[in-house]
């Protein structure tokens, strides 16, 4: 009687948290990604136990165990969910609901499978009570646990019977069923830490979503390497603990064509490290190395052009999380924002004067977003700018401290005036089609780059492969040159003339155009004299 009293409470309870547990996961389901298949199970499994705890005889042993594992299962897949797709711990910084619902949601499904493994316990302890004759007035005599009706031997007073389906015949052969389940639990709990596990644990990582709450700070160039940091606002649950034995990582190209996927762009050795309760997860500054420079080129060339890229990382990697450790061979790939031939490269401002002692002639601001969660010092970086084959000077930009969103930083050149002027046909030929729609045409690529006064020969090797050219609207371009006091009182004249010229271009076919190229390359080249000879230029 007390076993049934306590077991209908247990049932109650297993409803009650089914309940809540039912409604909790619903509101994920709508907000979930990755995880949605763990939040489906979570939901079909309180579902079903909803009805399922209604069900008598109470307690029910192997019933009441059956639904303790299912919710086992369930309350492991709540803990993954509450992880991977709320705020509690930084992975998902723009979860819409509460971390407050996550932790609730989890503790109910702990509570549901509290409260059936309790109802399978009472149901065990029924069997057992039967087993050892608790309370019979046959003490010490023989049993006949579970004999059938028609087993003529046993008289029908000593026939016994445990409620449930399946029940009494494991009370009949409770020594065999013990030893099984014993036998079980000891080859089962091994083989799920050592293979189970690690392929979870895998699963997870392989499909974890990296929060935008990352940031990668790459420094200290050299030759061949560079330093790399990360820090997130991910954070370890509280009272657990994480390990990562020394591991190396090699990244490679992961965008799913050509011959660069399998080669290593670059490796890096890491040290242990130890995340204790609550802490974030940061690696501290370790050198990463460059390896194949054509691989690292063509990756260079998709974070520069693309609109994405995807980066793979591999690694064997010893994971302790508090006493459990697993092996798990990491091989991820994330896709991240490429800078997408820079659209948003823009010059805010423009002095074109005369050669300074170091013999720059040209000053410019240049505001870049930086779409990555990447920031990047690298050094003091020349270009060679260029329009078709034609040099126009060269461009000197330091990249220090480059962060994620805009950056706006100085630039400076030696433009070839001589050059110019000699060329004016030519590059005005190659111009001529941009200028049609209003643009301007314009490529660089790195000649060096030089990191405190030394030269990374690796980085100039692999950035000297890439030529960006950039098309940009030809009429703020000229405004912001001429808001820089270029030409002074003279700016209004030449917007004027711009105008004209466009409005020709525009027109004209193309049988006409070559005769336009002509006579307007030889007009830039008076005019370039000219400003030469007034000591502008
Ligand atoms: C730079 O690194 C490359 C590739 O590792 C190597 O071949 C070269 O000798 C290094 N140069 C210097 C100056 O250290
Ligand atoms: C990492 O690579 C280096 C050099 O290849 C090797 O000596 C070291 O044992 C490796 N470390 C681990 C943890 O595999
Ligand atoms: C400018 O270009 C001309 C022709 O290519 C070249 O001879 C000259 O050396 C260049 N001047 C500078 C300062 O680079």
């Amino acid at each position: 009687m007390l076993l049934k009293a306590l077991a209908v409470l247990g049932r109650l309870g297993a409803l009650t948290s089914s309940i809540l547990v039912l409604g909790l996961n619903a509101r994920f389901l709508t907000g979930s990604s990755w995880l949605r298949v763990f939040v489906i199970y979570i939901e079909v499994v309180a579902a079903v136990s909803v009805i399922a705890a209604l069900i008598p005889p109470y307690p029910n042993f192997l019933y009441d165990s059956f639904w303790a594992a299912a919710w086992i299962v369930a309350a492991i897949f709540a803990l993954v969910v509450q992880f991977g797709e709320s705020n509690c711990y930084g992975l998902q910084p723009e979860s819409p609901i509460r971390c407050a619902a996550y932790e609730a949601a989890t503790a109910f499904a702990f509570l549901a499978l509290l409260a059936w493994l309790g109802c399978a316990f009472l149901g065990g302890l029924r069997i057992l009570a039967l087993v050892a004759n608790v309370g019979d007035r046959y003490w010490g005599r023989p049993l006949y646990l579970g004999a059938t009706k028609d087993d003529e031997t046993v008289p029908q007073e000593k026939l016994r019977k445990v409620d449930g389906i399946g029940n009494t015949h494991i009370a009949r052969w409770f020594i065999c069923y013990g030893l099984l389940g014993v036998t079980l639990l000891a080859v089962g709990i091994p083989i799920l830490i050592l293979y189970a596990a690690p392929s979870f644990a895998l699963y997870l990582i392989s499909n974890l979503v990296i929060p935008s709450n990352i940031r990668i700070e790459l420094r200290n160039p050299a030759n061949d390497s560079i330093g790399v940091g990360l820090e997130s606002d991910v954070r370890v649950p509280a009272a657990s603990a994480v390990t990562f034995s020394p591991m190396n990582v090699s990244f490679f190209f992961g965008d799913d064509s050509g011959d660069y996927v399998d080669r290593s762009i670059a490796s890096v050795a890491l040290p242990e490290l130890n995340y204790g309760s609550e802490t974030h997860f940061t690696i501290p500054e370790q050198r990463l190395k460059l390896e194949d420079i054509d691989a690292f080129a063509h990756f260079i060339e998709a974070v520069a052009f693309k609109p994405s890229f995807v980066l793979g990382g591999r690694a064997r990697a010893k994971i302790m999380i508090g006493r459990i450790s697993t092996c798990v061979d990491l091989d991820k790939k994330v896709e991240f924002t490429g800078f997408n031939s820079f659209p948003t490269l823009n010059i805010t401002e423009m002095n074109i004067e005369d050669p300074d002692e170091d013999g720059y002639n040209l000053h410019a601001t240049v505001a870049i977003d930086n779409p990555t969660r990447a920031s990047a010092t690298l050094g003091n970086v020349t270009l060679g700018l260029n329009v078709g084959n034609i040099t126009l000077g060269n461009l000197e930009v330091t990249i220090s401290n480059i962060t994620t969103g805009v950056n706006i930083f100085p630039v400076q050149a030696k433009l070839n005036i001589t050059n110019i002027q000699e060329n004016m046909e030519t590059i005005l030929a190659t111009e001529i089609p941009y200028l049609r729609n209003e643009e301007i045409l314009a490529s660089a690529s790195v000649i060096s780059i030089v990191y405190e006064g030394l030269h990374l020969e690796f980085w100039e090797q692999a950035f000297g492969r890439l030529e960006v050219t950039l098309k940009r609207p030809i009429r703020p371009l000229v405004k912001a040159l001429l808001d820089g006091g270029f030409l002074g009182v003279g700016g209004s004249l030449v917007e004027g003339v711009l105008a004209t010229i466009l409005e020709n271009v525009k027109s004209m076919s193309e049988d006409d155009l070559d005769d336009y190229i002509a006579r307007l390359s030889e007009l830039a080249d008076r005019v370039l004299g000219l400003l030469e000879t007034m000591d502008i230029l």
